[in-house]
């Protein structure tokens, strides 16, 4: 049965597999994945690289609302997953570290990164069809999104997921500064002026402390076949 192409949004707190639910949908359902977080971090790179980020997390936002326009990001199919590309580069790598994921989220506050972020996404979801996960996907970029979810774990759990993902990853971090920065980033995607972190009026919580991934999958398909009908 062809049922009409929606706009999908699972909003959360960071490490609580929101990626991995919206990738795995995605890719049931034949709708094209748009991890926004890899959007930010990217531009958080540009911004560590050209020097606009200081020790304390400040941020030269003047220069950096000056670069904008010499950014260009890009995802490139790769297997069952995608790669970020930052002006043609392969950073897929280089944006989950923990340098970028310390500095992620003061330049997510920056009003002309989420302008210009902002943009760029929803041209992505112009033709529906997809399934974008971030903080702000189902208040700001995509508020008339047929589904949405709201997705939350104990920052504890959501912090031995990222402990985890680095370990497999052979770039470990210890347990007690991953759980800081998780605290840290839910603090300031929170508190910010410009589009904070907030459940919409009309998402579906999810908190997936106690969910394995199987369940966690299960249950999505569910909330999109309801939403189909
Ligand atoms: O992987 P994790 O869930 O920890 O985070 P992410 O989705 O990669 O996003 C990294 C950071 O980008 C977040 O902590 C937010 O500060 C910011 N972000 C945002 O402000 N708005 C979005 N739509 C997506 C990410």
């Amino acid at each position: 049965m062809n049922h009409k192409k929606i706009i999908i949004a699972i909003d959360g707190y960071s490490s609580s597999g929101k990626s991995t639910m919206a990738r795995r949908l995605a890719s049931e359902i034949g709708y094209r994945y748009i991890d926004s977080g890899a959007m930010y971090r990217a531009v958080t790179l540009f911004a560590m690289r050209h020097g606009m980020i200081g020790a304390d997390h400040t941020v030269d936002t003047a220069r950096l609302a000056g670069a904008l326009a010499d950014i260009t990001i890009d995802f490139l199919p790769c297997g069952a997953t995608q790669h970020t590309l930052l002006n043609g580069e392969d950073v897929e790598a280089e944006i989950r570290s923990m340098e970028v994921s310390e500095n992620v989220s003061p330049i997510a506050a920056v009003p002309e990164v989420r302008h210009a972020l902002t943009g760029q996404q929803r041209r992505m979801g112009s033709e529906r069809g997809i399934v974008m996960d971030g903080r702000d996907i189902g208040t700001t970029v995509f508020p008339d999104a047929e589904l949405k979810i709201f997705v939350t774990a104990s920052a504890e759990t959501r912090a031995r997921r990222r402990y985890d993902e680095l370990c497999a990853k052979g770039t470990p971090a210890p347990y007690d500064e991953v759980l800081e920065n998780v605290r840290n980033r839910d603090h300031i995607d929170e508190t910010r002026a410009e589009s904070p972190l907030r459940k919409a009026a009309d998402a579906i919580v999810l908190d997936n402390s106690h969910m394995t991934p199987a369940e966690q999958d299960s249950w999505m398909m569910e909330q999109y076949r309801k939403t189909v009908g």
